[in-house]
């Protein structure tokens, strides 16, 4: 055993410090996600018809999309690079949703904890995970019945084939900080991540065998937590962000990472893969300038002016009457110069900037390269 994890270290180790040869060839027939904002194609506005309006979609889809951004997201490029379509969301109703090569259980505000009333989602992770039961087991009704649907569903195959992808944990601390200090925050991680746990089992269970986890971004880097937390300039780091929340989201990272491990060792069957989006948003925003863009904090639809250019009365798109005079938070005219869109979530210039960090294996666990160059004689080790 000691000699295998040798063996797979040590190649890790050297293929990682070799430039990738060829594009990662993903062989996924399908994905389904689960999560946020972050991941989210359209589930919240599907949902609970929650107005995403414009500008949100101007620089992809010319139009609202459902899509918390100007644009896509980092999943529409990782789908995209496994050469399969945009992921509808379970919870369209209008339309022609093809979930063929997938389906998106990922809503905004989303939590891995219960709902409860003061939620902006009722779909916490749990419920997504049951969504997924759910469709699993109408798409392998709908089949037996009539062959012609797999034009629009997956195949049953697929569900074991897939790549199920999960970005979820951001909300439940966020919340938290608004009634606790950073220590209770870190008390809850371990609780919140047994709760993830269930989930990932349940569809283990299900015939699940390819898992790939996101670890949670720079929290306190969003301008809502600067402009909420932030005013007291100790309580920043060198970037602007708000420390507190940044250790909270480490200490949460570092046990996913832990958590992933564990399941490893549990289920030998599953294929693990831990990215980790924090170093990347965290690299992005120390050394925005070097990547391109010109504010790494400031919102580029919002209002108020730099530098964070967000005001939490007013989000983006929206007119409001402050003090007597109507104001509007408009975009910014460049958004490619821009990391964050509306205070909470990123632009699609960041989006694309951060995948194509993903897509070098640099920043999976294990790096891509083993999983993927070399194929099956390693899956096989
Ligand atoms: C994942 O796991 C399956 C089953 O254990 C294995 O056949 C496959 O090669 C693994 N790797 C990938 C990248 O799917
Ligand atoms: C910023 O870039 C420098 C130089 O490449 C690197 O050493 C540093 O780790 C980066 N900062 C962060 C926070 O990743
Ligand atoms: C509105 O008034 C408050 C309190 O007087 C002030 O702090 C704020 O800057 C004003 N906002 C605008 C948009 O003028
Ligand atoms: C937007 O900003 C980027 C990065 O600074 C720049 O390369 C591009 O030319 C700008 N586009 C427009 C239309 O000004
Ligand atoms: C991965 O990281 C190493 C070390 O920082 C770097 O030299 C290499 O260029 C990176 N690979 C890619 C594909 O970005």
């Amino acid at each position: 055993m000691a000699t295998i994890l040798l063996t797979l270290q040590t190649l890790a180790l050297i293929l990682s410090s070799l430039p990738l040869i060829s594009p990662i060839d993903f062989k996924y027939p399908a994905v389904f996600n689960f999560g946020d904002s972050n991941s989210d194609t359209g589930g919240l506005a599907a949902g609970i018809a929650f107005p995403v309006g414009q500008p949100n979609g101007q620089t992809y889809f010319q139009k609202p999309s459902g899509r918390f951004s100007d644009g896509r997201l980092i999943i529409d490029f990782l789908v995209d690079s496994m050469k399969l379509p945009f992921l509808n969301p379970y919870l369209d109703s209008v339309g022609a949703p093809n979930f063929q090569k997938g389906c998106n259980f990922a809503t905004g505000g989303s939590t891995i904890t219960q709902a409860n009333a003061a939620s902006i989602s009722p779909f916490s992770f749990g419920v997504q995970v049951s969504e997924l039961v759910r469709f699993k087991a109408c798409v392998l009704q709908l089949l037996a019945k009539d062959s012609r649907l797999r034009r629009v569903l997956p195949s049953e195959s697929y569900f074991r084939q897939g790549l199920y992808t999960f970005d979820v944990g951001q909300n439940d601390l966020d919340g938290a900080f608004y009634s606790k200090s950073e220590d209770q925050v870190v008390a809850l991680i371990p609780s919140l991540l047994s709760e993830f746990e269930t989930g990932l089992k349940r569809l283990y269970n299900e015939g699940a065998r390819n898992f790939w986890i996101h670890n949670t971004g720079p929290l306190g880097c969003l301008p809502r937590i600067i402009d909420r937390f932030g005013k007291d300039p100790s309580k920043l780091d060198q970037f602007g962000c708000v420390t507190s929340q940044n250790n909270a989201a480490n200490a949460f990272n570092s046990q996913l990472h832990d958590l992933c491990q564990k399941f490893r060792g549990q289920f030998p069957e599953a294929n693990v893969t831990f990215v980790d989006i924090f170093s990347i948003k965290y690299n992005l925003i120390a050394n925005y300038s070097q990547f391109g863009f010109k504010q790494s904090i400031a919102a580029c639809c919002g209002y108020g002016g730099l530098p964070l250019n967000f005001d939490s009365r007013i989000a983006c798109g929206e007119t409001k009457n402050l003090n007597g005079s109507s104001v509007t938070a408009t975009p910014c005219s460049n958004t490619t110069e821009y990391v964050n869109w509306d205070g909470n979530h990123y632009t699609e210039a960041a989006n694309q900037y951060v995948s194509s960090q993903i897509l070098t294996g640099n920043f999976t666990d294990p790096p891509l390269s083993v999983q993927f160059l070399l194929g099956s004689e390693v899956a096989s080790l």
